[in-house]
């Protein structure tokens, strides 16, 4: 499974210019962990990274106009920083493995004469560093460059000015490495659970995943069940630990095809269901049940993960993402937080501190990199971001 070592995003919102891992700006910086958390005071631009890795996606789904219109970004002149008329940039770095060579991906965004967003600038490659030189994959500027079949370079020149060249040339067999980026790049899980949509009632059927709303809960716990009651019931004992009064979950199919969710509580005699159960509950559910996914995203995203949750099953999951990102080529997962004991439990390594500048842009910096949090997580190994918060530091 890739795995992302650098991200730089340029020109995105209040993202002026950051910089995440390792990449072309400090070849020399460690490549980013496994996981990844954010910290920041409000407004600091926390999801607007999370946003900028959506908008990629959508780009690729969807072309870049759709994707600076959708009704959270308001089109292209609210989405670039204010004050400065550049491009919006993205530099995202990856490997497929340890024996794999670190690619980049490089695209530049800009407005036309009309005022639309189109593609000035799109590189597929083995690093940035050597951005037209034969190490590519891809290489278009304002739709016209040339792509990399075997050994040969093929002159290619796009209709739509709007469309990514990794969504035509990625759904190629012939190009076997624009395809695995495609493919990378639509794992991407970039969370906007809804808990309310899990409480709804579903028509039966396994789903193969958890949906980015969570809409499909009760069929992506049947999959699960069915395939894997291993992870299944793993998640029912963590539940059952955590939460007092949920001994068992149990999925159950009406008789027109309707699919349950049974909460059972041992203290009364007939079960509770999807409808009447909390919240944080179903969230917590939908958390566990996403971390136990066989084929899981390559990249997770997650914003405040605390919200609506006792600060309890807060520690538990994210110790549990501890556990399923200890391994280097496993999902990587991206936290946004307001919640100390969260951090507490982390390493400075793994978090990440975002602010405002003077002049309003967001700047990060990792924890280990600021000598005090470095020092004080030694120190206090269980309390090191509370004392920090507490001090005033
Ligand atoms: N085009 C733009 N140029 C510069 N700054 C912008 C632009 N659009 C929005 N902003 C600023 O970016 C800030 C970042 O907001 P964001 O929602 O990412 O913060 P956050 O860290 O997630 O905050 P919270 O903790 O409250 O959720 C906003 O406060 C807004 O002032
Ligand atoms: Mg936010």
């Amino acid at each position: 499974m890739p795995h992302i070592e650098g991200i730089r995003i340029q020109n995105y919102r209040s993202l002026k210019d950051i910089t995440l891992g390792k990449t072309s700006k400090n070849w020399n910086a460690e490549p980013l962990p496994q996981l990844i958390t954010i910290i920041g005071s409000n407004g600091c631009g926390k999801s607007t990274l999370i946003d900028a890795l959506a908008f990629l996606g959508d780009c690729l789904a969807e072309g870049v106009k759709s994707a600076c219109d959708k009704p959270h970004r308001g089109g292209i002149e609210r989405l670039l920083t204010r004050g400065q008329d550049h491009l919006i940039q993205f530099e995202i770095y990856y490997r497929h493995n340890d024996s794999s060579t670190c690619r980049g991906y490089y695209l530049c965004i800009g407005k036309d004469k009309t005022d639309q967003p189109y593609i000035v600038h799109e590189y597929l490659g083995e690093t940035i560093k050597y951005i037209e030189t034969n190490a590519f994959y891809l290489s278009l500027k304002k739709g016209h460059g040339d792509v990399k079949m075997g050994t040969d370079r093929i002159d290619v020149s796009l209709t739509d000015p709007q469309r990514l060249g990794i969504s035509t040339f990625g759904n190629l067999a012939n190009y076997p490495h624009i395809v695995a980026f495609r493919e990378f790049l639509e794992s991407w899980y970039l969370s906007s659970l809804v808990p309310i949509l899990g409480h709804q009632i579903t028509m039966i059927g396994a789903h193969k995943h958890l949906t980015r709303n969570g809409d499909n809960l009760a069929n992506y716990a049947q999959y699960l069940s069915h395939y894997y009651p291993s992870r299944f019931e793993k998640v029912l004992q963590d539940i059952a630990q955590c939460i007092p009064g949920i001994d068992k979950i149990i999925l159950k199919i009406t008789e027109d095809n309707q699919l349950l969710l049974q909460f059972i509580d041992n203290r009364y005699i007939t079960p509770f269901y999807a409808q009447d159960i909390s919240d944080g509950i179903l969230k917590f559910f939908a958390y566990l049940l996403l971390l136990q996914d066989p084929e899981p995203a390559a990249l997770i995203g997650i914003e405040e993960l605390e919200n609506g949750l006792h600060h309890h099953l807060v520690e538990s999951l994210a110790l549990e993402m501890k556990q399923v990102t200890r391994y280097l080529y496993g999902p990587q997962i991206l936290l946004t937080t307001h919640a100390p004991h969260l951090v507490d439990i982390l390493t400075p390594e793994e978090v990440w501190i975002m602010k405002k500048n003077d002049h309003g842009f967001s700047t990060i910096e990792r924890a280990v990199d600021i000598q005090m949090m470095k020092e004080l997580s030694a120190k206090k190994k269980n309390f090191w971001y509370t004392y920090y918060v507490k001090q005033g530091l």
